[in-house]
């Protein structure tokens, strides 16, 4: 099975947030989308190890803000490269509760929705939850973040309906202008989508690898070339 396939699915990319006994938290998620419209309802998927899905599991609702195409990296790196076991994600962003507590981000976003969790279904590593919508909102006018832009603006690419920011643009010129083009190629778990960066080439790592985010094991990275 080519696990890259499932790169070619055209997904958004989202916050999802919720609380639980005061703590705010929220990671990223691309699994999120409407399953009906009346009534509204949507899907996400979650991996059982993250922490937001433990506090989703406990409140029995979230929220999920649409990212903007504009948005930048490292907010996405904010909410989908570190556990909020570990940290307080929310420290530096601006956010506002919904009606039932639950955080969305202020900045950054175009849209975004209140779910209530009616059913969750276990699919072993991910629970799918199935909400009601209670609350939606338009927030902004640019366009959605999509997860095959990300992937391409996170390697320096450009988007089309997104200047490069000046900095970004001459900094990707003067790396082109340095080295010789050559594809760059990164290990990508396709669980958590953490990249491999350690010392030793990762064909050479043992069997018995695991992911240091989501812990699957070696055969969920994929090999990706830009
Ligand atoms: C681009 C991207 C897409 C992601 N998509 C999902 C997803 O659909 N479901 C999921 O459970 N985690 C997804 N993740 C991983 C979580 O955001 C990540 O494991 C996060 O660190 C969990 O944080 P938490 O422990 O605070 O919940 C994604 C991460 C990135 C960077």
């Amino acid at each position: 099975m080519d696990n890259k396939a499932f790169f070619k699915l055209t997904y958004g990319l989202f916050v999802a947030g919720t609380t639980w006994e005061d703590k705010q938290n929220a990671c990223i998620i691309n699994t999120a989308t409407q399953a009906t419209s009346e009534p509204g309802r949507m899907l996400a998927t979650m991996m059982k190890t993250n922490y937001t899905t433990e506090l989703i599991q406990k409140k029995g609702s979230l929220t999920i803000s649409v990212l903007a195409l504009d948005c930048p990296l490292n907010l996405i790196g904010n909410f989908g490269f570190s556990s909020g076991r570990d940290r307080n994600k929310f420290e530096e962003i601006p956010y506002a509760l919904d009606e039932q507590g639950n955080p969305y981000l202020l900045e950054h976003i175009i849209a975004r929705f209140s779910c209530k969790v009616e059913q969750t279904i276990d699919l072993g590593t991910h629970s799918l939850f199935v909400c009601a919508v209670t609350e939606a909102e338009v927030t902004g006018s640019g366009q959605p973040m999509t997860y095959a832009s990300y992937r391409i603006l996170k390697t320096g690419g450009s988007v089309p309906g997104l200047e490069k920011p000046e900095t970004a643009a001459k900094a990707t010129e003067t790396a082109a202008a340095a080295v010789p083009e050559k594809p760059q190629k990164r290990w990508v778990c396709s669980v958590c989508h953490y990249v491999y960066d350690g010392e030793i080439p990762f064909e050479e790592l043992p069997e018995d690898y695991v992911c240091p985010v989501c812990k699957r094991p070696k055969s969920v990275f994929v090999l990706e070339e830009s």
